[in-house]
């Protein structure tokens, strides 16, 4: 926030909620979802699929063909306004998109700052994996491809992708390690509702690392009649790509919104980073913006000494599932085992768009640890009666921390990833309370 907006805040000319200019201004929610993929201006990835140096594919020989296929794919019908159109019905009617941007007024009294939520946590399914799984699950089909394979952690992703399924009758297997089915019961209640088979991964860590591992050995082996779908801004190129640009619709929604509410800001954004989708879908549309700070939150765990899951905050570059980006090593090159909390921020990579942010301080950094984000879940909740995923509180607890630097009235949204029923279960059990 810059001296010369808070002091014309502080003077008394922000815009409130009753400006008679937003009067006749088009409501978003009639409009339906918004345009998604921006201008084409945004240089990165390169030819190569690096953004920077990061990114890339460093991938076994037998799944070139296949991330060749999906590029070319993707970029024909990227632009088709066939495969626009289905995919905005299909975000419109069936995910209920748009989410709504909710001012959270007791949240905000609490924090000592104006705090929008946008509200993924309302979209079908609980979260915002649903855009992605919508639109890879439209690629699919448009490659021939009739078999879906995913990975999952916290369970969002392995719902949103077994829901896809089911809508466009697929066979669906999702790959999941055995520490989250434990702490993720009632989704993988739901993925086996909705028709997948979940397959445990006991190997490792026995969580989103393992069960990455497990989904792309069965895509090496069955390639040729299966899709990947990957559930967050990782993997080898197009991944990262394809997946921010269905989930950036959370921004453009967002902008859009903010605009008809607010004269002036967002001063910041806030979001969770395990992949770092989700903080992707929302901080793209702005990028441009260099007013608006960005600040992605990743999980400190039992704090950054000890275990944790912050690749950016305090990892080295090194290649895992198929890219180069941050990510938790030990000294000699191997992989971290992760913690955290919530088991969709239990990763020790992170997406390469996010590398390239962090290098270019496009984006700041920073992580809370499971302590706070448990309390966050427990405030979020009583304030304002929502719960928020395990994964959404750890944003929350930003906006707290970030509120003492800024003025009562300047405003930040946070993208409210998902809800927290899933999270009932793991919270009840971690504070001795028998469900
Ligand atoms: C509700 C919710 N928020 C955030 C995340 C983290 O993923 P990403 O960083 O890709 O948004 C997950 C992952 O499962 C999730 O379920």
């Amino acid at each position: 926030m810059s001296r010369e907006r808070l002091q014309r805040r502080k003077g008394g000319t922000r815009a409130t909620t009753a400006q008679p200019s937003r009067k006749g201004r088009r409501s978003s929610r009639a409009a339906g979802p918004s345009p998604f993929w921006g201008p084409r201006t945004y240089p990165w990835p390169d030819r190569a699929g690096k953004f920077g140096r990061f990114g890339g594919r460093f991938v076994p020989e037998t799944l070139m063909f296949a991330l060749e296929e999906l590029e070319a794919h993707y970029a024909k019908v990227r632009d088709e306004p066939t495969f626009r159109a289905e995919l905005n019905q299909l975000l419109h009617n069936y995910a209920g998109r748009p989410t709504p941007l909710y001012l959270a007024e007791r949240v905000s009294e609490d924090v000592g700052l104006r705090v929008y939520l946008k509200r993924e946590d309302l979209a079908h399914t609980g979260a915002h994996k649903i855009n992605n799984t919508l639109g890879q699950v439209l690629l699919a089909r448009g490659m021939g491809k009739r078999r879906i394979i995913a990975e999952t952690g916290a369970g969002q992703h392995g719902v949103a992708t077994a829901t896809a399924c089911a809508r466009f009758g697929l066979p669906c297997t999702i790959y999941m390690g055995s520490e989250d089915i434990r702490r993720q019961a009632l989704n993988v209640f739901r993925m086996k509702l909705l028709g997948a088979e979940v397959v445990e991964v006991a190997q490792g860590s026995r969580t989103l690392k393992d069960a990455t591992n497990e989904a792309i050995r069965d895509w090496v082996t069955n390639v040729e009649t299966t899709h990947y779908i990957i559930g967050s801004v990782v993997g080898p190129h197009p991944y990262p790509m394809i997946v921010r640009d269905f989930q950036s619709i959370i921004g453009y929604e967002a902008r859009a919104q903010f605009a008809e509410k607010e004269e002036e800001g967002p001063g910041a954004l806030l979001a969770c980073v395990g992949g770092g989708s989700n903080a992707m879908g929302l901080f793209f549309p702005f990028l441009g913006d260099p007013g608006v700070e960005m600040i992605g939150v990743e999980a400190a765990g039992e704090g950054l000494g000890g275990r944790h899951a912050a690749s950016l905050v305090a990892g080295e570059v090194g290649v895992l599932h198929g890219s180069l980006s941050y990510l938790l090593q030990t000294p000699d090159g191997q992989v971290e085992v992760a913690h955290s909390i919530s088991a969709g921020l239990d990763y020790p990579g992170v997406g390469p768009e996010h590398s390239h942010w962090k290098d270019t301080g496009r984006v700041r950094y920073t992580s809370v640890s499971d302590a706070d984000a448990l309390a966050a879940f427990h405030t979020c909740s009583r304030l304002e009666g929502i719960l928020p995923a395990l994964e959404t509180a750890h944003a929350v607890v930003e906006a707290m921390r970030i509120a003492a630097k800024m003025h009562k009235d300047d405003v930040v949204v946070i993208c409210f990833s998902g809800r927290g029923d899933k999270d009932c279960f793991e919270v009840a059990r971690l504070e001795g309370e028998e469900i």
